[in-house]
């Protein structure tokens, strides 16, 4: 959550650090600020809203080759200028950019305040400045590190002070920091999206770690004072440079990619003579393989949704226990860690808080883990170490899409290759790799010819409620669409196993309702069936995905949406994407603002 970039170079610091908060604002965009570090002391501008707000306020500029910035999704403090960072202390000497939630605030806020500082803002953050002040007897070092010993929490934090040009004061601990190396210049940010425009060589800062940031370089050491040794890596991966490609929104533009980003996701994994998939990164021979009795995938949002498919695809393939569990959750259940259970973290940004804590208990635990994470080089897939790549490229939109397709690919590679180990046959594997394969043309099939989406759209912005239904694999797709249509469009809904519905939600059905069903032609068709004529029974209007040709569910719906037919364990890639569209159309027609809807943030590094 939030973005930090600083700049520390030979060139102009500003338009660098406002290039930084564009690429990161993915991250949170209630307020952005700036901080940059002149002859005459800290030059500072902040303002509400999004890094387009903070343009005005940049008025006649000095010209330096050092400063901070951030852009900011609230925790501590409403969404106000005297909130947003960088944050100052009150002689007006040090600035302060922080991510993460100081949880002793209170404490030290009273202990500041006894001595005399007075505060203005409501954040836990301007704790940091206050304190740094507080212990600057000339060595910004000394009181940078001395501040951070005295707070409970997490932080990824950058301070500079006026009184040291040459350097920035960068820490870490539970909210990640990447340091890129440039020529003449260094930048320091949240994440490497922010980092690619100046270099590829980077340090990972880890947590209890801090750094002194200098134009020539970066001198790492632990909190404590002891030194690290620390490695240079080259990053790579798709970090290009966030573009629409002529579509309205990246949403849009996500939805479309996904041809492309399943068939990447597959690529050079799938071996169709022998039935069976290869994901070296797992780093898992058929003999450790077999030895897994049980998998457990861990995760948040859309990609908990995306495990709970892989879940029910590996105990129905593969005959192994399997499920998905809500990362928040399971991290502080006391969770009981197996050896022959396998645990996978499913994230796109590799950076959830709530997916690493699982992760870090997990491991301590003895846990075999490994990530299924988009983005190369992010914590939780460093914290694994071993994994796979999905592939999917640069997501922008906040509401996740062709993530959850090639993380829902992901599993099923894993699926095909836990299955030939067990029960399933060379003939039997081969049918599921040219399945697998046949997924991208599917998908554009489908995006080429998406049925009457706006019909159901016009019944879908009117409602005071709708309900999504599903059965079996169809259920976690019902809980992807409905949580679409809240992220996207803010329509209240719910979803519900279908067969679960008559236990409670049917009370809300009336004459106005929509209902939207995902019903594919598979072993639990006739079944859901009977629970769209309870729903209709009660005046509900359908909206039904089908299978092509499906005639029955065809003329009981008011809106029928056909999809390609597929086997059932592809079904969930498939279906995914009318509800992914609903959810667009739906947002825009209600004028939201599609990419950055209000509230949320792509990257949630806090708890
Ligand atoms: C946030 C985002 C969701 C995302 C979830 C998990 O809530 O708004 O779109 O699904 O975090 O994110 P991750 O990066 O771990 O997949």
């Amino acid at each position: 959550m939030c973005g930090i970039i600083t700049y520390i170079g030979n060139q102009n610091a500003l338009p660098r650090l406002v290039d930084g908060l564009r690429r990161l604002e993915y991250r949170g965009y209630d307020s952005a600020g700036v901080a940059l570090l002149t002859k005459d002391g800290l030059w500072v501008r902040k303002a509400v809203g999004r890094v387009e707000a903070l343009s005005p306020e940049l008025i006649d500029p000095p010209e330096t080759t050092i400063g901070i910035a951030h852009t900011r999704w609230a925790t501590h403090g409403g969404v106000t200028e005297p909130n947003a960072h960088p944050h100052i202390d009150t002689d007006g000497n040090i600035a302060v950019v922080h991510n993460g939630i100081i949880e002793n605030m209170d404490a030290l806020k009273k202990q500041l305040e006894g001595e005399g500082v007075v505060f203005r803002s409501e954040t836990d953050t301007e704790i940091l400045p206050h304190l740094m002040n507080y212990f600057y007897r000339g060595d910004p070092l000394k009181a940078f590190t001395t501040a951070l010993k005295q707070v409970r929490g997490t932080y990824g934090c950058a301070a500079i002070f006026k009184e040291h040009p040459d350097r920035i004061f960068v820490a870490r601990n539970g909210s990640p920091l990447v340091i890129g190396l440039g020529e003449g210049e260094t930048v320091v940010a949240s994440d490497p999206q922010a980092i690619v425009a100046h270099t590829r060589r980077v340090v990972y800062l880890e947590d209890r770690e801090i750094a002194v940031v200098t134009r020539d370089g970066v001198d790492v050491m632990r909190l404590d004072g002891t030194a690290v040794e620390t490695s240079v890596e080259l990053i790579d991966g798709d970090y290009g440079v966030a573009d629409r490609r002529g579509f309205p929104h990246f949403m849009l533009k996500e939805i479309h990619e996904q041809p492309e980003s399943i068939e990447r996701c597959l690529r050079g994994r799938l071996d169709l003579n022998q039935g069976n998939a290869r994901l070296g990164g797992l780093n898992m021979s058929p003999r450790d393989l077999i030895g897994v009795n049980r998998v457990i995938n861990v995760a948040c949002g859309t990609a908990y949704h995306a495990g709970m498919v892989g879940a029910q695809a590996i105990e129905a393939m593969a005959r192994v226990p399997a499920r998905a569990e809500v990362a928040s959750e399971y991290r502080y259940r006391h969770p009981i860690v197996h050896p022959d259970t396998l645990f996978f973290a499913v994230s796109q940004s590799g950076e959830t808080a709530d997916t690493k804590g699982a992760v870090e208990e997990i491991l301590l635990k003895g846990g075999q883990m490994m990530g299924v994470v988009n983005v190369v080089g992010s914590t939780i897939a460093r914290t694994c170490g071993r994994g796979t790549y999905i592939h999917a490229g640069p997501e922008v939109s906040v509401a996740s899409t062709k993530a959850f397709t090639s993380q829902v690919t992901g599993l099923l590679l894993f699926t095909l290759m836990l299955a030939r180990t067990k029960n399933l046959s060379v003939i039997e594997g081969q049918e599921v790799a040219k399945n697998l394969q046949a997924l991208p043309g599917l998908v554009q099939r489908y995006l080429a010819n998406p049925g009457p989406i706006d019909d159901a759209v016009e019944r879908l912005i009117h409602a005071r409620y709708a309900l999504f239904l599903g059965r079996g694999l169809s259920f976690p797709v019902a809980l992807e669409g409905a949580l679409k249509l809240k992220e996207v469009a803010y329509v209240p809904c719910e979803a519900y196993p279908a067969g679960e519905m008559k236990h409670g939600p049917i009370a809300m059905i009336d004459e106005e309702t929509p209902v939207v069903a995902i019903v594919p032609n598979d072993s639990q068709r006739e079944k859901a069936l009977s629970n769209l004529k309870e729903v209709e029974a009660r005046g509900a209007k359908l909206i039904i995905i089908h299978t092509e040709g499906d005639k029955e569910l065809e003329e009981l719906a008011t809106v029928s949406l056909p999809i390609p037919a597929c086997p059932w364990y592809c079904s969930p890639i498939i279906s995914v994407l009318p509800l992914q569209l609903l959810a667009y159309r739906a947002g825009v027609a209600l004028g939201r603002d599609i990419d950055k809807p209000r509230n949320l943030a792509k990257s949630v590094t806090v708890e």
